[in-house]
């Protein structure tokens, strides 16, 4: 695997795997990779020939009080777990290289619509910042396709919207969360919590099954969504929201719509989020 620092070099690369005939699939994220991660880069192989990954955590989707400065960063881990797992190059940018003019100071895509609810509503600017570095990142590498995780469904669904909107000619595909032996989708963050934590988040995920069996048996969606959060509760999670929604775009669910249910919850002073489809 080649590690490359700019984009310059990165491009030389990819161009040089474009005249090969190979397809590229990219799979970004911010570091500190565990199993959830790796299993992009295997959805990516299946749909493209030259994989690159991406390792940046991203200044400006993070809120002036959440944990940008002390968000894990493993590079030498991450760069050795992508060598084995068959990436064939990583790009680990800094800061300079994707934002020129200054995180504060950059070009910025917002995507309406989808970003004022849920996460958007939690985090303002939160998809600003998301949307405003894939842009970037899709600049730099001109993959033909890109994997997202489910696990992050509000993201993968702004990132849908955004190449569509902005006419990127890059195939978008959604690869299904990956879980703990108790149901805890992996995440970075998970590493804040202790044992114990660990293991009552848990509950996150019986819970929207709970939920799931629910609404495909018919039952009123209020009184799922008030049983879920106090679930929740019980686990000692505090939950900011456990909603059923219109998978297509998170709006109030009408007859007829594909559903999703989603959480997020915090455990202590760690959030966490999770959904499941609810469609049969
Ligand atoms: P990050 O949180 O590092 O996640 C990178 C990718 O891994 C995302 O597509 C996310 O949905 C996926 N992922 C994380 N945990 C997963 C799990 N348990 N199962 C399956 N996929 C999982 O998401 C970001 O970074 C950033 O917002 C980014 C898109 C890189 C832009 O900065």
């Amino acid at each position: 695997m080649e590690t490359f620092a700019t984009a310059s070099a990165l491009r030389a690369w990819v161009d040089a795997r474009r005249r090969e005939g190979r397809r590229i699939g990219f799979v970004p994220t911010m570091g500190n990779l565990h199993a959830g991660h790796h299993s992009l880069l295997e959805v990516a192989r299946r749909h493209a020939d030259a994989i690159v990954a991406s390792v940046f955590v991203n200044p400006t989707q993070f809120g002036p009080h959440e944990d940008f400065a002390r968000y894990p960063r493993t590079p030498d881990a991450d760069a050795a777990g992508l060598a084995q797992n068959g990436c064939d190059a990583l790009f680990l940018p800094g800061v300079d290289e994707l934002y020129p003019y200054g995180a504060d100071r950059s070009v910025s895509v917002r995507v309406p619509e989808l970003t004022g609810v849920l996460e958007g509503a939690i985090r303002p600017g939160h998809f600003d910042g998301v949307a405003t570095v894939v842009a970037k990142l899709f600049n730099l590498v001109q993959p033909q396709v890109a994997v997202f995780g489910q696990k992050d469904y509000q993201q993968l669904l702004v990132i849908r919207r955004m190449v569509r909107d902005l006419g990127f000619p890059i195939d978008i595909v959604g690869a299904p969360i990956v879980r703990e032996s108790n149901g805890l989708a992996m995440s970075s963050r998970n590493q804040y919590l202790d044992a114990g934590q660990r293991e009552r988040a848990g509950a996150i995920h019986s819970t929207l099954q709970a939920m799931r069996a629910r609404v495909l048996a018919g039952e009123a969606f209020a009184a799922i969504e008030a049983d879920a959060r106090a679930a929740l509760e019980r686990a000692g999670l505090v939950p900011d929201y456990v909603v059923i929604r219109d998978a297509a775009d998170l709006g109030e669910p009408v007859a007829g719509s594909a559903l999703v249910a989603l959480a997020a919850a915090r455990m202590g002073s760690t959030r966490l989020i999770d959904n499941v489809l609810l469609t049969p």
